[in-house]
Formats: structure tokens, C-alpha cells, sequence
């Protein structure tokens, strides 16, 4: 088990497609592993492969309840079928450094994935579950919550994370 790196914005690697796995091994139960891991170190509620700079279509989401507690999913190959409804909700990412947004998401979602062994799986996804599911996937075609903004909006994030680089730098 180990910590991985996660990458930020502006990190050219997360504008990448992720290819799809085809190969349900040992590697990938242990990349999975590692996810979920680096993902409750940071600590987030959802973890694309590509941001810890690895180009698959997997991603980790946190399914933890007062009854299981910590506890998640790993979906392989993820796709949403079906969407219906919108909510728009404040959303945050590991990948994009001090920021948070209104992003609007289809309410309810129908997902095919595989899981670790390949074996194919189909459920719906509701309210937060569906926004974390509906986010990660986006990472897994290059796209950050950012993309859904206005080019304003999103400008003078890029203001202001320079801003924020320079104070780290000195
Ligand atoms: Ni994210």
C-alpha cells in the first residue's frame, strides 16, 4: 500500500484520456488500493487514476456510512448511460488547489462499470453519490469541474492559483 502523488491543475497529464483497463490483475487491485488510500490521506470522497498520473479508467469513490464505516467502490470503465434531472451543487477537487464552485450535474445517473475482477455491473446513482461519480468520470476524459464554469469564472481562478504558487515559491 502506498500514498500516491496527486497531481493539480494546471498538470498537463490531467487533460489526458484515460485508455481503458484490460487487464483485471494484481496490478490493478493494488492500484485501487493505493487510490483509495491517497484519497482519504488528502482527504477527498472521490479519486480519478488520472490524477495520480496513471492513464486508466478507474476511479474510487467513497461510499462510507455511520454503519460500514470508511468504505469504497472501485469502478472500472465507468460509463454513464443515462442521466436525468439537474442539481447544482458546490464542488470541490483534489486536483484544483483552493477552490470550490457551483457545478450543475444530471440528478440522478445510470452507470455501467466492471469491478475489480471484471465483472460487469450496472446501478443507478443518486444526489452526491451521482456529483462523484459524474466528476470522476469527467477526470477520466481530461476534464476538471472547472471546464464547467464561465471563462470568467475560470480566469480569475487561474489568477488567483498563480497568486497562490508565487506565495508557496517564496
Ligand atoms: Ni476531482
Amino acid at each position: 500500500m502506498a500514498i500516491r502523488t496527486i497531481l493539480t491543475f494546471p498538470d498537463p497529464i490531467l487533460r489526458q484520456k484515460a485508455v481503458k483497463v484490460t487487464r483485471f490483475d494484481e496490478e490493478l487491485k493494488q492500484l485501487a488500493v493505493d487510490m483509495g488510500e491517497t484519497m482519504y490521506d488528502a482527504p477527498g470522497i472521490g479519486l480519478a487514476a488520472n490524477q495520480i498520473g496513471v492513464l486508466l479508467r478507474i476511479v474510487v469513490v467513497d461510499v462510507s456510512t455511520p454503519e460500514t464505516g470508511k468504505r469504497f467502490i472501485s469502478l472500472v470503465n465507468p460509463v454513464i448511460s443515462e442521466g436525468e434531472g439537474s442539481v447544482t451543487d458546490e464542488e470541490g477537487c483534489l486536483s484544483v488547489i483552493d477552490y470550490t464552485s457551483n457545478v450543475k450535474r444530471f440528478k440522478k445517473i445510470k452507470v455501467t462499470a466492471q469491478d475489480l475482477e471484471g465483472n460487469p455491473m450496472e446501478f443507478i446513482a443518486e444526489d452526491r453519490f451521482a456529483r462523484i461519480i459524474q466528476h470522476e468520470v469527467d477526470h477520466l476524459d481530461g476534464r476538471l469541474f472547472i471546464d464547467h464554469l464561465s471563462s470568467l469564472k475560470r480566469s480569475l481562478y487561474k489568477k488567483r492559483l498563480k497568486k497562490i504558487l508565487q506565495a508557496a515559491e517564496a
